[in-house]
């Protein structure tokens, strides 16, 4: 038995440049699904796998963040004079008590890698979990990260998750060549970024969310930066695969890349389905629209 994962990374400073103009001032975990913006479900799925710190590194222009996760004395007064105990419970439990936020900015965008170094001195000397928030995981069982945990506390190994995707668009992914895969995981010999489908080792994908050893800080801290000039945390994974145990672990839910346009209307689309009081409407005025747009394929 290893020890089981405390403090969950969030790497939020990227540019979000693919939602822009939104993500000019609302920064692209901020952007909801239905009423909760993907911080928030990031940050659940993070307290469910057994999180009580959650470290938040942001850049400058990010304080949305640190407000949505700061106490809002006059909101709260005004939802309790008017008696608005649920939605007063609603902001209340964004972060509930026992759990610290703790913030590290990035000054400058230097990669993913260069984001998860920023949390070494909140991390120190412990295995920790990463979540990128973009990369929402539906589940009706248990979250992607608490199995992810379960399975690190018990085999000590850092891990990566994956997910099966068709072998067309591997070169949309980091896809990681395995062994001994058995169940859920399998150890990973090999990581190659955006291979042609001819060329990939398999059609496992990596997806945002790891359960890393504390060695890949000193691994981060001698990595050079790679594709596009940016330190990146493939590269002092495949590090850290060379000298330990890294497994694959294939989670059950369901993922959705909210960080693209489609990936956001998806998972929009799947929670409107899925939620108790919105799903007739949602589910008919989808069928309505797809009738009025001409779409006529739906039985
Ligand atoms: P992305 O590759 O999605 O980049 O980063 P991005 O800037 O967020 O979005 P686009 O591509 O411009 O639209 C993956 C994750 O790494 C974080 C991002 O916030 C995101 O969670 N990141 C990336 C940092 O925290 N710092 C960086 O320097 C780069």
């Amino acid at each position: 038995m290893a020890a089981r994962i405390r403090k969950a990374v969030f790497p939020v400073a990227g540019l979000g440049t693919r939602f822009l103009p939104a993500t000019k001032t609302v920064p692209k975990e901020m952007l909801p699904i239905i009423d909760r913006p993907l911080i928030q479900y990031a940050v659940d799925e993070a307290i469910e796998a057994g999180c009580d710190t959650l470290v938040f590194v942001t850049n400058r222009y990010k304080h949305a963040v640190a407000d949505y996760f700061d106490k809002a004395y006059e909101l709260e007064q005004k939802l309790e004079r008017a008696g608005k105990t649920e939605q007063l419970e609603l902001i209340r439990n964004v972060l509930p008590r026992g759990v610290r936020a703790v913030f590290v900015t990035q000054t400058e965008a230097l990669g993913l890698g260069h984001a998860v170094l920023c949390a070494k001195p909140v991390v120190g000397d412990e295995p920790f979990a990463v979540i990128l928030p973009d990369d929402l995981i539906w589940n009706r069982g248990a979250g992607a990260l608490k199995q992810m945990a379960d399975a690190a506390e018990e085999s000590g190994a850092s891990m990566i998750a994956v997910q099966d995707v068709p072998r067309d668009k591997t070169g949309s992914y980091g896809i990681v060549a395995t062994e001994d895969f058995a169940e859920r995981q399998g150890r990973i010999t090999a990581m190659v970024e955006k291979p042609q489908p001819a060329d990939a080792p398999s059609t496992l994908a990596v997806v945002g969310r790891y359960v890393l050893n504390p060695r890949i800080f000193q691994l981060l801290e001698s990595t050079r930066p790679g594709a596009g000039g940016e330190i990146q945390l493939t590269d002092a994974i495949a590090a850290l695969l060379a000298e330990e145990t890294v497994n694959a672990y294939r989670f059950r839910g369901t993922r959705f890349d909210c960080g693209t346009h489609i990936g956001l209307i998806e998972a929009t689309i799947r929670y409107a389905l899925d939620h108790e009081k919105l799903s007739d409407a949602a589910s008919g005025l989808m069928q309505d629209a797809l009738r009025e747009m001409g779409v006529t394929e739906l039985q």
